[in-house]
């Protein structure tokens, strides 16, 4: 994806480590209602954003991601985290962790196969008695067409980008997300269009998949970026 993989040296500028704060916090706080842990795996992890906060909490730390250039990123977000380049939907590390985070990566399963595949992935990885998170961006009962701006600067490089979120087909498991982002880079500017696919599905169908794993299924509030609003992520027990 051009964002992860051609925008690597800019994703920061995009995605600052700090606004992630907040959430992770809520994080951290619903793992402790099931477990006290001390492993962690990561499936999506990007440059690590969540995992620097988690990291405070739980000593070892593993990040899986589709993308080396954002697990080279990672590095320096959370220079001693295990980096594993492997699919959510079919990776195997054979053996478990006390807790699993699936954030918005899982956004990318656009078939209620590849969810299903990503969340045995995490089921497979959660220890008896552990718990996974999925934090879905929206559900296909809230999904509203939606422009937002970003804004980042770093000294000579600047950068403003729209992420316009529409469905093009509201009969289907996706919709389209285009990013366009303006790169300033000194005097220079140019301008980058990545077309991505995210899956959409109803509360009902991530209920029924996380059952059909295994997973006790519980629900919490997680902060969003505006600070006020908070919108529903899951916290799911395997039983022990
Ligand atoms: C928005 S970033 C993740 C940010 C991250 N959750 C954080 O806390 O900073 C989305 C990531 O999903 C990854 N991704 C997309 N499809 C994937 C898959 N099938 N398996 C693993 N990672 C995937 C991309 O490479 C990208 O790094």
């Amino acid at each position: 994806m051009v964002l992860y993989d051609e925008l690597g040296p800019w994703y920061m500028l995009l995605d600052p480590t700090a606004d992630h704060e907040a959430e992770a916090t809520s994080y951290v706080e619903a793992l402790r209602r099931h477990v006290d842990a001390t492993s962690l795996l990561d499936l999506g992890a990007g440059a690590g954003n969540n995992a620097f906060f988690l990291r405070r909490h739980i000593p070892a730390v593993t990040l899986v991601d589709l993308s080396q250039a954002m697990l080279d990123l990672s590095r320096a977000v959370v220079p001693d985290a295990e980096r594993v380049c492997a699919d959510m939907r079919d990776v195997r590390l054979d053996r478990t962790f006390d807790a699993v985070l699936v954030h918005d990566a899982i956004d990318y399963m656009t078939t209620e196969a590849d969810l299903r595949a990503a969340i045995t992935t995490a089921f497979a990885h959660t220890r008896p008695g552990g718990a996974a998170i999925f934090v879905p961006d929206v559900f296909r009962e809230d999904f509203e067409e939606e422009t937002i701006h970003i804004e980042g600067a770093d000294g000579a490089r600047a950068l403003r980008c729209i992420e316009w979120s529409w469905d093009p087909d509201p009969a289907d498991t996706t919709v389209r997300t285009d990013y366009v982002v303006v790169l300033r880079d000194g005097r220079d500017t140019r301008v980058v269009h990545d077309r991505q696919t995210c899956g959409l599905f109803p509360r009902a169908t991530w209920t029924r998949l996380l059952e059909d794993a295994g997973f006790e299924v519980g629900t919490f509030a997680r902060p969003l970026d505006d600070g006020e609003t908070t919108e529903q992520a899951f916290l799911c027990r395997r039983p022990g």
